[in-house]
């Protein structure tokens, strides 16, 4: 494998001396992760660990769970909203990248084990969040609970023997079909080749995707990490929008919780542009270098953000077949 050329000098004094400091090639610390072939192993130690395979669950559960997702009478009868697919595409990762709301639709994909969901973390559960979408002006957007419960209720003849195989008796309720929405969220898992790398110790990167590791390894693994490289707690966003969208804030009323947002997943992430919460970042390499410079503090040269792209394609991962089963 190739050495890399030390990126420490170019982190440390890009802002403070000019930038051809970083033109010097190799100075600093040798030891330094930057200098090291990144494996599969140090991308372990360093938080990256395989993604789990999915829970075993109630069978019925989870198909009652799969057919609500793409039930298009939960949604209130206005022409754009129309089920959880329609803007949670299960052959398209998770996401659409048509539907513009306030805030950029997150993928549904890899969410099983994570501990807050939505973009400002309001969520605790996946249950909690699936309740929630259904009065969520950007999601579903019933006006409140009361119609969320009419639409339920207006399609319950079709499902109630549905909800008796799943929890033992006919009742349908809000809570029940949320529950069994979350079961089926949690089997939207897609490994991929990296999982066995991860696993096994053994590399599977090529030299430009090592190369890529070895600089997420040193500048990005702070944030982004765990099996799907989404990390917990917030973090200060991006704030472009001429209307700034205060992030967590909006949660607590706290001033140190302005425009503070969750840290994203990165799985598949090759294939869910645009980017942010705000969709600012049309391409991969855009989300990337914005990230090095604003939240790493370095200035990258465009073969390392293709090298780190190049690495991120790494966790694209294969869909379900219960994911790909409907329309
Ligand atoms: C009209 C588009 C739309 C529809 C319909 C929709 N969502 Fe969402 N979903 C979004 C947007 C936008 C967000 C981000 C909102 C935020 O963070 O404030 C989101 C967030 C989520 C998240 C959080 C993901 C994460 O990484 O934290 C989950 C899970 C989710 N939706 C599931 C659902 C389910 C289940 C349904 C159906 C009951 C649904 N969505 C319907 C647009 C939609
Ligand atoms: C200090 C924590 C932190 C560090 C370090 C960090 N990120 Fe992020 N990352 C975030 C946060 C927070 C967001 C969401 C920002 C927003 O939406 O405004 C994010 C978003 C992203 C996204 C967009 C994902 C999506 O689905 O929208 C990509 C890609 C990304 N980061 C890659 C990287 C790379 C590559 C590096 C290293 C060069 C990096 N990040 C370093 C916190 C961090």
């Amino acid at each position: 494998m190739t050495m890399r050329r030390s990126l420490l000098p170019c982190l440390l004094f890009a802002f403070a001396v000019a930038p051809t400091a970083c033109s010097s090639s190799r100075a600093a610390d040798d030891s330094s992760l930057l200098d090291t072939t990144v494996t599969p192993n140090v991308l372990r130690d360093l938080g990256f660990t395989a993604l789990a395979p999915a829970p075993t669950a109630n069978a019925n559960l989870v198909s009652l769970g799969r057919d609500l997702f793409y039930e298009a009478r939960l949604a209130p009868k206005t022409a754009e909203s129309r089920g959880c697919f329609s803007c949670h595409g299960t052959k398209t990762y998770g996401v659409n990248p048509t539907i513009v709301r306030r805030r950029n639709v997150p993928t549904v994909f890899n969410l099983n084990g994570q501990k807050a969901f939505y973009w400002d973390g309001r969520a605790a559960t996946l249950e909690v969040q699936a309740t929630m979408a259904m009065t969520n002006p950007d999601e579903m957007g019933h006006p409140n609970v009361a119609s969320a419960d009419a639409a339920l209720a207006a399609i319950a003849p079709d499902y109630k023997a549905r909800f008796k195989d799943a929890f033992g008796d006919e009742a349908v309720s809000l809570d029940r079909a949320a529950t069994s929405i979350a079961a089926y969220e949690k089997q939207l898992v897609t490994p991929a080749p990296i999982d066995d790398a991860l696993t096994t110790g053994n590399t599977i990167l090529t030299a430009k995707q090592e190369d890529g590791a070895s600089t997420f390894a040193a500048l990005c693994s702070t944030c982004h990490n765990g099996p799907s490289l989404r990390g917990d707690g917030l973090r200060k966003g991006r704030s472009y929008q001429a209307v700034p969208d205060l992030g967590r804030f909006d949660v607590t009323g706290n001033d140190a919780d302005k425009f503070l947002f969750a840290v994203p997943g990165l799985r598949n992430v090759e294939k869910t542009a645009p980017y942010f919460h705000d969709g600012s970042a049309a391409t991969l390499k855009d989300a990337i270098t914005y990230m090095a410079e604003n939240q790493a503090q370095a200035l990258l040269s465009p073969e390392d953000v293709e090298n780190i792209a190049e690495f991120l394609k790494t966790l694209t991962g294969s869909v379900p077949e219960i994911a790909a089963a409907k329309p």
